[in-house]
């Protein structure tokens, strides 16, 4: 038996270029990871693949992306052992946040160090990217510009280990609808990802919170306006810019220091009930 943590990640830019003629949009951004992260018990068993959780909140069959990641494991190594996962959740689901996705590779990882198979973080990103646009990222973590539908990846080695306040307002987004929804004017050649990862090398957190975006927010708003009447009200309590990550509905503040980020996290536990409190890796 062993132990994997499946990390959370926020966007720090999101900018979508165009539609493929595969369905999925082309996007250019930058993912980092925080330090929220669900925890994966995984051993080998008689036969079967069985995920147990004390969520009540997700499927624990093939619906389930660590369960679909398992099976894919399986299928490339020929192995027929069964598998036993043990999942304890505490990223919020269906948020935005690739809570599933980074299950996914902390199953890919943690396979491939029980069975010994030696591949690389590079093959099993190719394998995650057969599950998830988000599962390559999530099989490396910390930081990186992610191309294509989000599978492209270019790993950023910076310093900088920024606050995050996540909030989770109650509202379910499916992200296919938000992408569906997107307009061509939401859709742009001009992309913020270079201008990000120098702010983030330079360590110039000012700058780096300035450059904070998403283009899938416009469309999110317009088919949950609940998420954006919950962003005005914490940016107008908080007087500063709340964001949101990926096609939403969590949104999130970044703060320079703890003693700020735990001021804001203590205001808006006060009227939100899903609030988390951590920072980049
Ligand atoms: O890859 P994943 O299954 O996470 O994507 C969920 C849905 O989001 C896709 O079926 C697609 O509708 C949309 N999507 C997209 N372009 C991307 C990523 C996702 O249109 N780059």
């Amino acid at each position: 038996m062993l132990v994997e943590r499946a990390y959370a990640k926020i966007n720090l830019t999101l900018d979508v270029l165009g539609r493929r003629p595969d369905g999925y949009h082309e996007v250019d951004m930058v993912m980092q990871s925080v330090d929220l992260s669900d925890l994966l018990w995984i051993d080998k068993s008689d036969a079967g693949i069985r995920i147990e959780s004390g969520a009540s909140n997700i499927p624990l069959d093939e619906r389930n992306l660590a369960y679909v990641a398992a099976e894919a494991f399986l299928r490339k190594a020929n192995i027929s052992s069964g598998i036993s996962i043990g999942l304890e959740k505490n990223i919020p689901v269906a948020a935005g946040l690739a809570g599933g996705s980074s299950d996914a590779a902390a199953v890919l990882r943690g396979l491939n160090r029980l069975f010994a198979t030696g591949y690389s973080l590079d093959e099993l990103a190719e394998l995650g990217a057969s599950i998830g646009s988000d599962v390559p990222f999530c099989v490396y973590g910390g930081c990186a510009v992610a191309r294509g539908r989000g599978e492209r990846l270019q790993r950023v080695h910076h310093q900088m280990r920024a606050w995050v306040i996540i909030i989770r307002p109650p509202v379910f987004v499916s992200t296919a609808d938000i992408y569906g929804a997107l307009t061509p004017k939401q859709m742009t050649q001009v992309v913020r990802s270079k201008s990000m990862i120098e702010s983030l090398m330079d360590g110039d957190f000012e700058r780096m919170v300035g450059l904070v975006d998403n283009r899938l927010r416009p469309a999110t708003q317009r088919l949950y306006p609940e998420v954006a009447e919950y962003a005005e009200r914490l940016s107008s309590t908080l007087g500063q810019p709340v964001h949101m990550s990926g096609s939403g509905p969590t949104l999130f503040l970044l703060a320079p220091n703890e003693r700020r980020a735990q001021r804001s996290y203590n205001a808006i536990r006060g009227f939100m009930k899903e609030v988390y409190l951590c920072r980049f890796i």
